[in-house]
């Protein structure tokens, strides 16, 4: 995963690449550390957060014009001081930072072994520069080139930028798979995993793509391919505010990013859908209607909680368009041997677009041909810019690692796709139609309903934050919201949680039922709602705790409920926006209840750029 800075330019460099580590350590905060060139190279990092790191600087001379720094998700070898990057080659002179794996790393190391180098930590990536070092030092030719036979060699997936100690202004980083950004400031360039670390210097940044290598000075940035050709950069403007990244007085991102859900909401509406004329209006659906209308199949990729997302569109494509739709976690639909037809439609949903599985199925749904459909947040990422066509969720920078106004905006985008979709091909009614879009347009002022009573459900999250297991119900639309409160209860809290299908707890779950054990259940009103009501009271009578999600003015779920969390009236098929609501909160405040880091869960990672 990992998060990499790097400035080249002449500002004080250290300040810039401490900064953007900072808002980079949602990709990961196992270790931290900067390297500099300042009367030689010096390296710093440590264990843990960026301000352990900073801490551990306090009082030392940083100067220099240019920098990397890095803050790591491990994957090969513990989080420590010593696995920690930047690593430094043999000699010193050269360090590098790299997000991503080398599977072939053990063969190579094998080989650098024999011929006597040494090893100071188990990552993947000392051993790629060590073997970058072998080729510059032993082959007489130029760093870059040395960097370009080496990665012509490497199995896996890389982003990389090396420093070096007899030429500190000139970086070089080169991209396989995972995310590379450059912004463009006058006579500076600033590198990073994201944007989120430059927009405050420039709006003017270049995606690096797969296999391009770029040489970066104060005052020029070249791009080449691995076999030495020029590559033109496309410079593309930044749309995203300082603003937009920081808290705003909010305790933690998770909560300002439940919060924002009515404005994101909105401007994920704003200019598609119009209640007033009633229509919807999708660039990359409207471009590609022909052939969306007319798939024989869609299928749905993606991970976790945007998983989840697919999960309910399943539901609503299937209702609304009468197309026949598989939901498939990308890491499965990868590694086995799925059937896709020219004809079938993917649909590749992700927050981040860099989410390494959900990619390599893009790629192996591309081989067979499929039209690959995107929805992903965050502009330019590597699946935006994989997919065929596409739309953006708009809901802004997500920073907590759980994934919240993403997930809402996902659905929003997912509805619009079906209504499009199935008025085209005349599989509902106008006047469902007209209801639909309505309901859709009702829903941020809906969610702000809810987020104006959050108290009660802070005072549910003390009464039940030592909970050792939960249990999350609902049935139809809600399911996945069941799945997706589980899942945010996990990440967050880390008490055991299992959503499943209200009717299915008769099958098995029910055995865990004891006084001790809270069940949420997923039920605001729907067509089977009296069904899940049953289900409730066979809770209460195993003495169960029940906790639910209801519609406001559901007396009868109320009396048979401990407690309830109220969400204002919807039709059932926009009704999971706004169920899933109070179990984000719920999720939030029992996190805060024990004192947990909210928004960076233990193990977890924003982007998970390695499969
Ligand atoms: C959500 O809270 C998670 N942290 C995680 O499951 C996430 O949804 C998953 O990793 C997929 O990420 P993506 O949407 O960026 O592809
Ligand atoms: N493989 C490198 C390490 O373990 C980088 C990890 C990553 O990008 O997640 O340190």
């Amino acid at each position: 995963m990992c998060g990499i800075v790097a400035y080249t330019g002449d500002r004080d460099a250290y300040p810039v690449i401490l900064k953007g580590l900072k808002r980079l350590e949602y990709r990961g905060y196992d270790s931290a550390g900067i390297a500099l060139v300042n009367h030689g190279m010096k390296i710093f990092k440590k264990m843990g957060k960026v301000a352990a790191l900073e801490e551990s600087l306090i009082g030392i001379e940083l100067k220099a014009k240019a920098g990397i720094g890095h803050t790591r998700w491990a994957t090969h070898g513990e989080p420590s001081d010593r696995n920690a990057h930047p690593h430094k080659s043999t000699n010193g002179k050269l360090t590098m930072v790299h997000n991503g794996i080398i599977e072939n790393y053990s063969l190579l190391k094998q080989d650098l072994l024999k011929k006597g180098y040494k090893f100071e930590s188990d990552t993947d990536t000392e051993v790629l520069l060590k073997f970058i070092e072998d080729i510059y030092l032993n082959h007489g030719v130029s760093l870059e080139e040395a960097v370009r036979i080496a990665l012509k060699r490497v199995v896996g997936a890389y982003v990389i930028i090396l420093l070096n100690e007899d030429d500190p202004q000139t970086l070089i980083a080169a991209r396989k798979g995972s995310p590379l950004v450059i912004g463009i400031g006058k006579g500076e360039h600033f590198l990073a995993s994201d944007a989120t670390p430059i927009v405050e210097y420039t709006k003017e940044v270049v995606y690096i793509n797969d296999y391009e290598l770029a040489i970066v000075r104060p005052d020029e940035l070249i791009l080449k391919n691995l076999g030495n050709e020029r590559v033109t950069p496309e410079i593309t403007q930044l749309d995203m505010e300082l603003a937009a990244i920081e808290k705003e007085g909010f305790e933690h991102f998770m909560l300002k990013e439940i919060f924002d859900q009515p404005v994101s909401i909105y401007d994920c509406l704003r200019g598609r859908l119009d209640a007033k004329i009633g229509s919807i209006r999708m660039e990359g659906v409207d471009k590609h209607l022909d052939q969306l209308v007319n798939a024989n199949r869609i299928l749905i990729i993606a991970c976790g909680t945007s998983w989840h997302a697919g999960l309910i569109a399943e539901y609503v494509i299937e209702e609304l368009c009468r197309i026949p739709v598989e939901v498939e976690y990308a890491s499965e639909f990868r590694y086995r041997n799925p059937v896709v037809n020219e004809g079938d439609v993917i649909i590749a949903i992700s927050q981040s677009g860099e989410t390494a599985d959900t990619l390599v199925a893009i790629e192996k749904a591309k081989e067979n041909k499929a039209f690959i459909f995107g929805v992903v947040n965050v502009v330019g990422s590597s699946i935006s810019r994989q997919s065929h066509a596409g739309a953006y969720t708009h809901a802004g920078p997500e920073i907590g690692v759980a994934s919240t106004k993403a997930f809402t905006a996902q659905l929003v985008i997912l509805t619009m796709i079906a209504l499009r979709i199935a008025y085209t091909k005349k599989t509902i009614d106008q006047t469902r139609y007209l209801h639909l879009i309505n309901e859709l347009h009702e829903i941020p002022d809906k969610v702000s309903l809810i987020l104006q009573e959050t108290e009660s459900i802070r005072r549910l999250a003390e009464k039940y934050q030592d909970a050792r297991d939960f249990l999350y119900l609902g049935r139809g639309y809600n399911f996945p919201i069941a799945l997706e409160g589980a899942l945010k209860l996990k990440e967050i809290s880390y008490i055991h949680a299992e959503g499943y299908p209200a009717a299915e707890m008769k099958h098995g779950p029910i055995a865990l039922v004891e006084e001790s054990l809270p069940v949420v259940f997923v039920a605001t009103k729907d067509a089977y709602h009296e069904k899940i009501l049953s289900n409730a009271q066979e809770i209460k009578a195993r003495k169960g705790k029940v906790i639910a999600v209801i519609t406001e003015g559901d007396t009868l779920f109320k009396e048979v409920a401990d407690d309830v969390m109220v969400v204002p009236q919807a039709d059932e098929l926009v009704a999971p926006l706004l169920s899933v609501i109070p179990l984000q909160l719920l999720a939030y405040y029992i996190g805060v209840a024990k004192g947990l880091d909210v928004d960076k869960p233990r193990n977890l990672a924003k982007s998970v750029t390695v499969e």
